[in-house]
């Protein structure tokens, strides 16, 4: 396993529209050994989520950490996983807005209102189908790695540009307000 290079902003190839993964190249050794990578690489940088393109892949496909729920001690609100070709669907109208931050714009955190709850569907590393609900912080990850497949970043999602903060004036004037 390898801790990948991670693309940052300015880099064209976050402004790419990724390309969709051969349901027969998914049991490629490339493959796996990259999405193997890119869980190494989403943990060596303490991330939630990572897209393919931000490793210099521009193909459909991303992962996400296991996230802890804050109201439940021990328990996950989501588990590991590597999406191929992610689809999402909207199950609500109803938003809900989290600080946001990326692996590709460092030390940047800003306000993204997102969609609370969502149906993802894809297929999973062993090409099975790959359904699931996901509500609340989990379904912002999933929107904003979704995102980076075509070619969006969260800059671009914000409302209000006023809350674009530097990691360390986050901590001190707006973390006590981030519910
Ligand atoms: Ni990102």
């Amino acid at each position: 396993m390898a801790i990948l290079k991670v693309a940052k902003l300015g880099h064209p190839v976050l402004r790419r529209v990724a390309e969709p993964i051969k349901s027969g190249d998914i049991g490629d050794a490339g493959l796996q050994r990259l999405i193997e990578d890119m869980f190494e690489t989403m943990a060596e940088y303490s991330g939630v989520g990572l897209a393919a393109p931000q490793v210099h892949h521009s193909i459909r496909l991303l992962v996400t950490e296991d996230i802890p729920d804050p109201e439940r001690e021990g328990k996950l609100l989501a588990v590991r996983s590597a999406v191929i070709n992610p689809e999402i669907t909207f199950l609500t109208d109803e938003q809900i807005a989290y600080f946001e931050g990326c692996l590709s714009i460092p030390d940047l955190r800003g306000r993204v209102p997102r969609i609370r709850h969502i149906r993802l569907r894809g297929l999973d590393r062993e090409g099975q189908p790959f359904d699931r609900e996901v509500e609340g912080f989990p379904a912002v990850v999933v929107q904003h790695e979704v995102d980076h497949l075509n070619g969006v970043v969260f800059l671009d999602r914000m409302t209000d540009l006023s809350t674009l903060t530097y990691l360390t004036e986050y901590d001190r004037y707006f973390a006590s307000q981030d519910l």
